[in-house]
């Protein structure tokens, strides 16, 4: 069998991070993508000896130019990750077009873009296989931002449709939707939210970058039929 080859979308978040750590861990050839956080971008290639590359997920024809770059240097992956998020607008009264549009444009569209380029670019017949990760399974109800929450939903439907429309080609499609961690984009909610979240949960604890990409990699390499599917991990919310 063919050594598999990963490639990450927002390798630098908190998630993004973990993940990478992960992949180093299991011996999986990495590349991964940044936008602002080019000095964690260069620590994390040189500690993991990943490559890392410059992409703006909210801009479309960049974001496809940018994955033909990551094939021309790194070769085509097999498993994508996609782990860039972004979640601006507390309350429906702040969220503005702007901001509406980059949500859209980076948690969903580019997620779709990746999985569109991936389709025209893998080899016929090779397993592929893509998590998108994302933070909502639909079973629960919650209070989370609307721009965050509505490409959730996005993401759910899409890998539904996708793991359908891919699924007899060989790709393996699905989404991780984890619980409210210690870091990364959580911490942009209230202290209060973030506490009504540790008491709902089962395990009353918020959970960790290491926990999430634990499973994430784990849906990334060991899963044989788990298709268009949404997994949870958090913590029994
Ligand atoms: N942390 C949590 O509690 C939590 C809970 C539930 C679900 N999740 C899910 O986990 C995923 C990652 O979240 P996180 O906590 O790791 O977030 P994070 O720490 O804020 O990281 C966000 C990532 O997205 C990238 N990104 C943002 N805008 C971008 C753009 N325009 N172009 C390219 N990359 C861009 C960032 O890159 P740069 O920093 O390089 O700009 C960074 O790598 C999200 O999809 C979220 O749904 C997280």
């Amino acid at each position: 069998m063919q050594p598999r080859v990963a490639l990450v979308l927002g390798g630098t978040g908190a998630v993004g991070g973990a993940v990478l750590a992960e992949l180093a861990r299991r011996g999986v050839a990495t590349s991964f993508t940044y936008w602002r956080s080019a000095e964690r971008a260069r620590g994390l290639a040189a500690e993991h000896g990943q490559h890392a590359f410059r992409i703006d997920l909210a801009d479309a024809a960049a974001t496809t130019a940018g994955l033909d770059t990551v094939a021309a240097e790194r070769g085509v992956p097999d498993i994508l990750i996609h782990c860039a998020g972004v979640s601006a607008a507390p309350a429906l009264a702040d969220l503005g077009v702007e901001q509406w549009r980059e949500a859209v444009a980076v948690n969903a569209h580019s997620a779709l873009l990746a999985c569109q380029w991936l389709a025209r670019r893998a080899p016929p017949g090779a397993p592929v296989d893509v998590v998108v990760v994302g933070g909502l399974d639909r079973t629960q109800s919650l209070p989370l931002p609307v721009d965050f929450a509505a490409t959730q939903g996005m993401l759910s439907a899409m890998v539904m449709a996708l793991g359908h429309e891919l699924g007899p080609r060989g790709f393996r499609v699905n989404m991780m939707a984890l619980g409210m961690l210690d870091a990364g984009l959580s911490r942009s909610l209230a202290a209060r939210r973030r506490k009504d979240y540790e008491s709902f949960s089962a395990l009353r604890r918020l959970g960790t970058p290491a926990e999430a990409a634990r499973a994430i990699v784990w849906l990334a390499l060991e899963n044989s039929y788990v298709q268009g599917k949404v997994l949870a991990v958090n913590g029994g919310i």
